[in-house]
């Protein structure tokens, strides 16, 4: 019934006006609800296009500068003393710090949405793995990996999942200096779930509740590169329900943390 109609049925049978009023007050709650809902859709396109634009117009330079202090290293623009070595070494790990925080902050800020794929999860957790294979010497513990013995196709955005491996097993290694760091994956009942363990410094009952939280360290003393900005947890976080799971970590101080992510295989593509 057209608004109009509605208002000349009132008019004739004076009974029915309640009903009309009612019909009347819904069709304008829904306009209002398609307004507001097309209002938020324009907003998040123009945070998206925003997103992409600053990503460029930061990243650019910053890559430049980096890439500069290098060649003037490696001595292409003539000889470098070594105090001068020194301070092209600190700009760079500024810089690269400033890189990471500004794809961080990007990354915390600009997604929305997952890019579907199917994949086989084993061959994919190994690719993500083999990524850890230089730096595994430079750190003091071990690497303990358990994967599903046969293949497992799922859907997921291979990018965000390849984030959330990468931060949690890049916090379990920067965490902990005796032991080992486990990575465990297995799939039951179209659930698969993902195990980072470590036996490292772990976390108190009361920071544990912050963790997920962005910028919060425990300890913000160190602002190193690799140290970080406090973001890699709330990223992981955001991507894991992006990816319609759920992420938990359980720890005990002074003997290490578990985080354990639990994904669909079958999400809700829509
Ligand atoms: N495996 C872990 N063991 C002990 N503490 C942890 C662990 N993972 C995270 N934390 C604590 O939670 C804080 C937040 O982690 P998050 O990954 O968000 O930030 P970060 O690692 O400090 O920096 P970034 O990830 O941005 O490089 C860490 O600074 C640390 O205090
Ligand atoms: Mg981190």
């Amino acid at each position: 019934m057209t608004m109009l109609a509605a208002v000349a049925i009132a008019l004739v049978f004076p009974a029915v006006l309640p009903k009309v009023i009612k019909i009347l007050g819904e069709a304008h709650l829904s306009l209002e609800r398609k307004v507001a809902l097309e209002a938020a859709r324009k907003a998040a396109r123009q945070k998206t296009d925003f997103m992409a634009m600053m990503s460029h117009e930061l990243r650019t330079p910053l890559n430049s500068i980096v890439g500069f202090c290098s060649l003037i290293e490696d001595q292409h623009y003539g000889p470098v003393t070594e105090e001068q070595r020194i301070a092209l070494v600190r700009i760079k790990d500024s810089s690269s710090h400033l890189v990471k925080l500004v794809r961080q902050i990007l990354d915390y800020n600009g997604q929305e949405r997952a890019d579907w794929e199917e994949v086989e999860l084993v061959t994919f957790c190994k690719t993500v793995l083999a990524m850890f294979d230089p730096l595994l010497g430079k750190y003091t513990v071990c690497l303990e990996v358990e994967l599903p013995e046969v293949p497992y196709q799922v859907w997921t955005d291979t990018k965000k999942l390849r984030q959330v491996i990468t931060n949690l097993l890049q916090n379990a290694f920067k965490f902990t200096e005796h032991g080992s760091v486990g990575f465990r994956v297995s799939c039951v009942d179209g659930l698969v779930s993902i195990e980072v363990s470590d036996t490292g410094i772990g976390i108190s009952k009361e920071n544990l509740a912050k963790i997920f939280d962005p910028f919060w360290q425990v300890d913000r003393r160190n602002m190193r590169a690799e140290a970080g900005a406090g973001l890699g947890l709330s990223i992981t976080q955001r991507f894991v329900e992006i990816l319609q799971g759920d992420i938990k970590a359980q720890s005990v101080l002074g003997k290490g943390t578990k985080f354990t992510v639990l994904l669909p295989q079958a999400p809700d593509k829509a």
